[in-house]
């Protein structure tokens, strides 16, 4: 570990590859505010979860007034309105559960469930498409396209099409990176891209709006439940982000989960031998390595006192779940992976009225994709350890994950 300010050192790629030495440093100080207007680090599991829940946090950009900080998604700086993820209540629950009306219970109840199937075609159609090969890249053969193929479905958006919104997701998420966010250019290439993919699916948007189907987007365009209809701002920025979402997360779980069973191989091995196991262990990963590594966009509408600390209203928060997730307070022997853990209850999928929306589908699409992977691949190896990492603090996880077999099962 390098002496360079802690906060400097999170975003730091060299430590992009194991952070959790890093983690257990800034634990140290539960509070951490090193730069005069830089932000407040929390690293412990229980300030972290009673701040998710804290009414006097907001996720609403505008209530920031620390200076250098702009709205990624703020409908002057793009013409999308923010999304859902970037506001708070009573927008955020109203704009919440007209897309839920749409995804899961009480109005569509089985929605995720029903997907099964499909999700394990998906699945062995990309494992089928390894042939012959003796090595592939897990990322870009497997744990990319198959959560892309899945959030296409369910919006309704063609996977055809992949390619050319590619080019605007990727400005999007390294956005998102609180380093790339200093850079002026690179918030306004996100703001570009974010408008891009906007205007793209708008031309889908109003197709369904004519002829719906059965998907997302048809559903957004068309809701007329007790919260009345989303405008069509709206539901353009709340298709991005579930677009976003539904893209850069769970590629990040899949290729983690593969990685770190490949690390502790007795539990491929028990994987194999019970596909059931694929529901603990993806708990196990979500606390171990979680994909959403840092929620940097959180700010006090008020001041607050955590720990004895006065952080003053407008200041940006930066909770960082991958350092709660492995408190030695909240979990026993925190670094080790333990799928067999009585008590999980990890901040993989955050807390508080922003938790993880897709929680239900990400679950799903990971436990299929380990149990399938344990399952077919005869002896699995890594080819490097650690992989090549993205550069993203925010959404961790290897760029490639190389890996060799002996054949199919
Ligand atoms: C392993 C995969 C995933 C992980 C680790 C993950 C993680 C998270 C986390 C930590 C948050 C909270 C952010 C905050 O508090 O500001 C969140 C929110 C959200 N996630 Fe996920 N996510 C995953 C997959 C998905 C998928 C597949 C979808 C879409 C189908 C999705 C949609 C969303 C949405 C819409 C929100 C905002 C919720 C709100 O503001 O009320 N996520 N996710």
């Amino acid at each position: 570990m390098t002496h360079a300010p802690l906060l400097r050192q999170i975003t730091d790629f060299a430590n992009r590859a194991n952070p959790y030495p890093l983690y257990e440093e800034l634990r140290k100080t539960p509070v951490l505010h090193e730069e005069e207007d830089g932000p407040y680090v929390i690293s412990s599991y229980w300030d972290i979860k009673n701040l998710l829940h804290d009414p006097r946090i907001s996720s609403d950009a505008a209530n920031l007034t620390a200076p250098g900080d702009d709205e990624l998604s703020g409908p002057e700086a793009t013409g999308l309105p923010p999304s859902f993820i970037r506001l708070d209540p009573p927008e955020h629950d109203r704009l919440r559960r007209i897309a839920n009306s749409s995804f899961g219970p009480p109005h569509r109840p089985t929605r995720v469930d029903s997907m099964r199937g499909e999700l394990a075609r998906i699945v062995t159609g990309l494992i089928d498409g390894f042939g012959d090969a003796r090595q592939i890249d897990v990322v870009d053969q497997f744990a990319y396209p198959f959560p892309v193929t899945v959030i296409c479905r369910l919006l309704g958006v063609p996977r055809e099409d992949e390619p050319r919104f590619r080019s605007w997701v990727d400005p999007i998420v390294a956005g998102l990176d609180p380093d790339t966010r200093t850079s002026a250019e690179s918030l306004k290439t996100a703001q570009e891209a974010r408008l891009q993919l906007g205007m793209y699916l708008n031309g889908l948007v109003e197709k369904r709006a004519r002829e719906p189907h059965d998907d997302m987007l048809s559903d957004l365009v068309n809701s007329r439940g007790p919260d009345g209809a989303m405008t069509t701002m709206e539901v353009l920025s709340t298709a991005v982000l579930l677009l976003i979402a539904g893209h850069e997360t769970t590629v990040n779980l899949i290729t983690n989960g593969m990685l770190t069973l490949l690390r502790f191989p007795q539990y491929l091995q028990r994987l194999r031998d019970d596909p059931g196991l694929s529901v603990k262990i993806v708990e196990e990963l979500l606390r171990y390595e979680p994909p959403v590594q840092l929620v940097p966009q959180r700010t006090c509408i008020t001041d607050i006192e955590v720990r004895g600390v006065t952080i003053p209203k407008g200041s940006r928060i930066w909770l960082v779940l991958g350092a709660g997730n492995r408190d030695p307070e909240r979990f026993p022997d925190p670094d080790r992976f333990d799928p067999d853990r009585e008590d999980i209850q990890h901040l993989g999928f955050g807390s508080g009225i922003h938790s993880c929306f897709g929680a239900p589908l990400a679950r799903l699409e990971a436990q299929i994709a380990l149990a399938e992977l344990a399952r077919r691949l005869d002896n699995p190896q890594l080819v490097e350890d650690p992989p090549p990492y993205r550069p993203n603090a925010v959404l961790r996880g290897p760029r490639h994950l190389g890996i060799t077999f002996d054949g199919l099962r």
